[in-house]
């Protein structure tokens, strides 16, 4: 039987999802992608999730990008351009109201990165690299990259990421915001759970409430974003469901 590339673990109120091919970097191919989707849905209508936890499978990675191996085959193309257009699975997986962590460790390149500017908050353990190299490979970052990096770091840093593709470390990660932690390698899962477990102690509504005002906020103008912030505290005020 072979291995899921995702693995989905509930424990309490947290979901665990893993990254699971490790013999090659845990890059994401399409069967990934799908069970990235499955994934997805399953965090956006199980209410009994408080917080999500993406990590990678094995000791080197969170995740290498992209499965370069698909890239330039004619049926994965084709079938690469069908799965875009019929799943947005980036856009999916920002619309979620639950709050989600990626707990980084290793290479976290193109995709692996991308995904993790997906979540909320990025806890790295000290030999994360970090990275898009994709205009090196005649490409360009689009799992969202292009659009997220510079929304997490000053346009300059995003910039030259994008266009050298060189990565960064740890250290310079969390010195640009791009991880709001980092620690040693041994202590990620379990400063992740803590993590985990801080957002559990807060009333959930207030919680997928306040992620909206940031995140759809940033998107408005001001006098905009503030008159969201206005209906979403009456949303809470209120205990109101239904964001
Ligand atoms: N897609 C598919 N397979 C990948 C992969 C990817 N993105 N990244 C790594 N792998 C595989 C390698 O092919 C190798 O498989 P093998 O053991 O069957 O040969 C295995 O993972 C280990 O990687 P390897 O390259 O041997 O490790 P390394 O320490 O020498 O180098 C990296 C690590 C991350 C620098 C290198 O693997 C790399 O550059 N990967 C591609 C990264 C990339 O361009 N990602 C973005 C794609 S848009």
């Amino acid at each position: 039987m072979t291995e899921p590339s995702l693995l989905f673990e509930k424990r309490e109120a947290v979901a665990w999802l893993t990254l699971n091919r490790p013999r090659s970097l845990n890059a994401i191919n399409m069967a990934m992608r799908d069970e990235l989707w499955d994934a997805a849905l399953a965090l956006r209508d199980d209410p009994d999730v408080r917080v999500a936890v993406f990590k990678g499978a094995g000791d080197r990675a969170f995740s290498a990008g992209a499965d370069i191996t698909e890239f330039g085959t004619a049926p994965s193309y084709v079938e690469s351009r069908r799965a875009r257009h019929q799943r947005d699975l980036w856009g999916l997986i920002l619309s979620l109201e639950v709050p989600l962590i990626a707990a980084i460790h290793g290479y976290a390149l193109g995709a692996g990165i991308e995904l993790a500017m997906c979540c909320d908050l990025r806890i790295a353990s000290e030999d994360t690299s970090l990275g898009l190299p994709e205009v090196g490979l005649g490409y360009i970052p689009s799992a969202g990259g292009t659009q997220t990096l510079p929304r997490h770091v000053p346009p300059g840093i995003a910039m030259q990421m994008v266009l050298t593709g060189d990565p960064i470390d740890a250290v310079t990660a969390l010195r640009c915001g791009l991880v709001q932690r980092v620690v040693p390698r041994d202590r990620l899962y379990e400063e992740a759970e803590a993590l985990a477990r801080t957002l559990m102690s807060r009333p959930p509504l207030a919680l997928r409430l306040a992620k909206r005002a940031v995140l759809d906020g940033l998107e408005m103008p001001l006098a905009d974003a503030l008159a969201l912030e206005r209906r979403l505290a009456q949303r809470a005020l209120a205990g109101q469901g239904g964001i």
